[in-house]
């Protein structure tokens, strides 16, 4: 049996799975040393116990026979895309029919497995520094070339910097298919209704896919923002979206996310004519895929209840709270981070002109707080640094001393 050498010739770890091996061996060396982990975005907060009672709730269900469920459906329980249409979509003026949407288990299997409806050699574009999810499981498909010098010699990287605001450029020659997360992940930045226009406007004329991410959008603050690609003219047209209640509810741990695919979405067919996208995701689910179980679904119905929504939003807030603490840090030891306002995630350049991996290895000795390279989200990351707001208050203020005072130090 020969192995997938695509993935056999993949560069290196998956970054976060990178970090935790780097900070288990800083551990081994160190211990008793109270480290405060501010790298991967995972939740800290518990569910919100509204979400928990349901979800309770629907597993003791399981145990009498008026309760119990097997296989859910593929594409999810009608009760959960129902309310994420109603309270998601709607309520911003973007209808869509049930068919339209497909409940999962996370946003990184969906943007990770929608490479299977490309084909083989499709062009693909990301924004740099990106999520590496997008690129990964484009690489693991054979799509992106060969990876020379930190470069993969088929993708097209659309740079998003400090100098250029964290608007991407677009490229001249296209692409069949862009990733864009909006609140970014890893800069924390968010892009108007106007910019996001611009990119919409600019797939549409090329025929270029758009892979729309929106996982962060509950942090977004100003309600002028757009929170869906959809309520862009044009989008339905040239965009999927991903979205999960892994940020928005706390379900990094639970499970369940969906995916958009609007019925006017097609692609080309090799010998002429086209094919529905979502028809070839129904498809491909089917084969692939055997549903979020019931009491993971009703507990993300609960998100949406009034009592769901305050209580998340009071959990948003904490994060919220957390990212302005460090902000203030950050600056207060002279430096000019970004994100923060509309995302869980802080942005910065390091500090002289250290590389990410540097900057990384001095905050964890020095302060033994652990955050994320810029390099591991590209060429574009490199000399920056990312924290995330996800940590307990206690974490967080106590990272944000530690921090300012190791920035201070140098
Ligand atoms: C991150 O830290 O970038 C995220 O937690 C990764 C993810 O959501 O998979």
């Amino acid at each position: 049996m020969q192995v997938n050498e695509h993935i056999a010739r993949m560069p290196a770890a998956y970054l976060f799975s990178d970090i935790a091996r780097r900070v288990g061996e800083y551990e081994a060396k160190h211990p008793g040393e109270r480290l405060i982990r501010m790298g991967i975005g995972d939740v800290t907060r518990p569910l919100a116990p509204s979400v928990a009672r349901a979800f309770a709730s629907a597993a003791a269900g399981m145990a009498e026979p008026e309760g119990f469920f097997g296989y859910a459906p593929d594409s999810g329980y009608p009760f959960l895309i129902e309310a994420i249409i109603k309270n998601d979509y709607e309520a911003r003026g973007v209808s869509l029919s049930p068919d339209e949407v497909f409940i999962s288990d996370g946003a990184k299997s969906d943007t990770g497995a929608l490479q299977e409806l490309f084909a083989a050699d499709a062009r693909i574009a990301v924004t740099d520094p990106v999520y590496p999810v997008y690129v990964d499981s484009n690489a693991m498909a054979g799509r992106l070339g060969e990876y020379r010098d930190g470069k993969w010699s088929r993708l097209v990287t659309l740079p998003c910097t400090h100098g250029n605001g964290f608007v991407p450029q677009l490229p001249e020659g296209g692409a069949d298919v862009l990733y864009l997360c909006c609140p970014n992940n890893p800069t924390g930045t968010v892009l108007s209704h106007a910019q996001l226009k611009k990119i919409v406007d600019w797939a549409r004329e090329r025929e270029v896919l758009i892979i729309f991410d929106a996982a962060y959008k509950a942090f977004i603050a100003d309600p002028a923002l757009p929170r869906s690609i959809y309520e862009v003219e044009g989008a339905k047209e040239t965009a999927v979206e991903c979205c999960s209640f892994s940020k928005t509810a706390g379900f990094t741990g639970v499970r369940c996310a969906y995916t958009v695919i609007p019925r006017q979405l097609s692609g080309k067919l090799p010998g002429g004519g086209t094919a529905s996208l979502n028809a070839l995701w129904r498809r491909r689910q089917g084969s692939r895929f055997n549903g979020v179980s019931y009491p993971v679904q009703r507990a993300a119905q609960a998100v949406y209840t009034p009592e769901g929504q305050r209580e998340n939003r009071e959990i948003i807030d904490y994060y919220r709270e957390n990212a302005r603490i460090l902000l203030d840090a950050l600056r207060g030891a002279g430096r000019e981070p970004v994100g923060g306002l509309h995302a869980p995630y802080i942005w910065m350049k390091t500090p002289e002109g250290m590389s990410g991996w540097a900057f990384f290895d001095y905050l964890l000795s020095r302060a033994q707080v652990v955050g994320t390279p810029g390099e591991g989200f590209g060429e574009c990351g490199a000399g920056c640094f990312r924290l995330t707001a996800f940590g307990s208050r206690e974490n967080t203020t106590e990272a944000a001393g530690r921090v300012r005072d190791a920035l201070m130090g140098l």
